[in-house]
């Protein structure tokens, strides 16, 4: 197989940075480009002030620098059409077209296909009105969940613990203009009780590889409290999916999805990223998101002993079955630090500082970073940094990961001090 030469990548958080490291490490030696990328992911690849939803400025961007391959990271510019445009330009492009996305701009769209075939997932309720969507409230156990139907930067989800905070949230979204546009159609689903994890999927058509399982944790405190937040950390195996449920969800979750999808008419070439309710009655589907999951990429990519740009681009063009899988044996765990106040509001231009080393197998992916006037390296979001740490153990991992995190210094920072704790303590 002939790889491509000049790669770009499109986005700028700790997803991107960890892409471009990975692409970077391919035998091929490929020129790796990003747009618009951060102060981290401008030391490692050359990085081009376009937006990453600036559909026609990436085509351009991409048609000047001679790209022969994109990789696009986040969900907005692949809802916007950016992988349609350009396939129309006769770039090829890793990730879906706007089709594809749908599966992650539309919450409702998702729990039809869910329900059509037959993949298990949580009874929901579809609504536009207030009145309606009230009544059916009324007919369903507490807690429950609210979603947006569109895009909200992870926010649109609320798990309302009363009916008073439930009938609060409908009326917010539907009459109150809460998520904007996003929220003019929700969904109202039963709870699902159990541990979550991330199934990431290579998509090539119906052919599709199963990366390596791993686990988020969404909320911004110890002990998963706290509002959600993008993701503040994660680790990988997770192992809560043993080899025999893997087995299941693959039967029962992801080879349906894969073939739902195709039925649909839709010719997915990119990341399923589905979100997996592990219950007491086995897993069910919470979401299905298009791209790669940040952080869980942080921790994913590093375990890959395939070469991803192979991987990706094998996808793209249709030719999956000729890379094979291989998984290194090591644990890779990732904290993110946030700056102090993120999921509200918080500050920017704090300075950071790195220490001249870090501990073996580590690596720090930045996020929301960027440089000041004086060239320093400075806080530009809610999630900073990512660091991910590989180890033969998940302990090891962990203990590495939070002494490179005490080591970096930045006034503002912020991190949960139980990553992986869950899988350390089942021991
Ligand atoms: P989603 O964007 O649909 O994955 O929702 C974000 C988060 O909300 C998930 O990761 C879960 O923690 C939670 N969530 C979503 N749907 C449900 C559900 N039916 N039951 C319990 N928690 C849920
Ligand atoms: N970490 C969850 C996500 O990427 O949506």
């Amino acid at each position: 197989m002939i790889l491509p030469r000049t790669i770009l990548v499109v986005g700028s958080g700790g997803r991107e940075h960890t892409l471009v490291r990975a692409i970077l490490a391919s035998p091929a030696k490929p020129r790796v480009l990003a747009a618009p990328g951060n102060a981290g992911i401008a030391q490692d690849a050359s990085c081009h002030a376009v937006a990453a939803d600036d559909v026609p400025g990436l085509v351009t961007l991409a048609q000047r620098e001679k790209v022969d391959f994109v990789i696009v990271g986040p969900e907005v510019p692949l809802s916007l059409g950016l992988v349609d445009a350009l396939a129309k330009a006769g770039i090829p492009a890793y990730g879906p077209k706007s089709d594809g996305a749908r599966l992650e701009a539309s919450k409702v769209y998702t729990k039809q296909i869910l329900l059509k075939h037959r993949i298990p997932t949580a009874p929901a309720g579809i609504f536009t009105e207030v009145a309606p969507a009230l009544a059916y409230l009324r007919t369903r156990p507490i807690p429950i969940v609210i979603k947006a139907d569109g895009l909200a930067a992870g926010k649109g989800v609320v798990v309302a613990q009363s009916l008073a905070e439930a009938e609060e949230s409908v009326k917010s979204m539907l009459e109150g203009g809460r998520f904007g546009a996003s929220g003019k159609q929700i969904l109202i689903e039963d709870c699902l009780f159990g541990e979550e994890t991330s199934i990431l999927v290579v998509v090539s058509g119906r052919d599709y590889v199963v990366l390596p399982t791993s686990q988020d944790h969404k909320r911004i405190g110890d002990g998963d409290t706290g509002p959600n937040t993008g993701g503040m950390g994660t680790y990988s195996p997770a192992e809560v999916v043993t080899p025999a449920l893997l087995k299941r969800i693959d039967e029962e979750i992801v080879h349906p999805s894969v073939d739902a999808i195709a039925a649909e008419g839709i010719d997915f070439r990119g990341t399923l990223f589905i979100g997996i309710m592990l219950t007491k009655d086995g897993p069910s589907v919470l979401e299905y998101n298009t791209r790669f999951g940040d952080p869980e990429t942080q921790v994913v990519l590093p375990r890959l002993e395939t070469d991803l740009l192979a991987l990706l681009w094998a996808a793209a063009q249709g030719h999956l079955r000729d890379v094979p899988l291989k998984i290194r044996a090591d644990y890779a765990l990732c904290v993110v630090i946030a700056a102090q106040g993120y999921p509200d509001s918080f500050k920017k231009g704090d300075p950071i500082t790195f220490p001249p080393s870090l501990p073996a197998g580590t690596t720090v992916y930045h996020a929301g970073t960027a440089r000041d006037a004086q060239n320093r390296i400075v806080t530009n979001g809610g999630r900073v940094l990512g660091v991910t740490a590989l180890a033969p153990t998940l302990r090891e991992a962990s203990e590495r990961a939070y002494s490179a995190c005490e080591a970096i210094q930045c006034a503002s920072k912020y991190f949960r001090r139980d990553i992986g704790a869950k899988q350390l303590n089942r021991r």
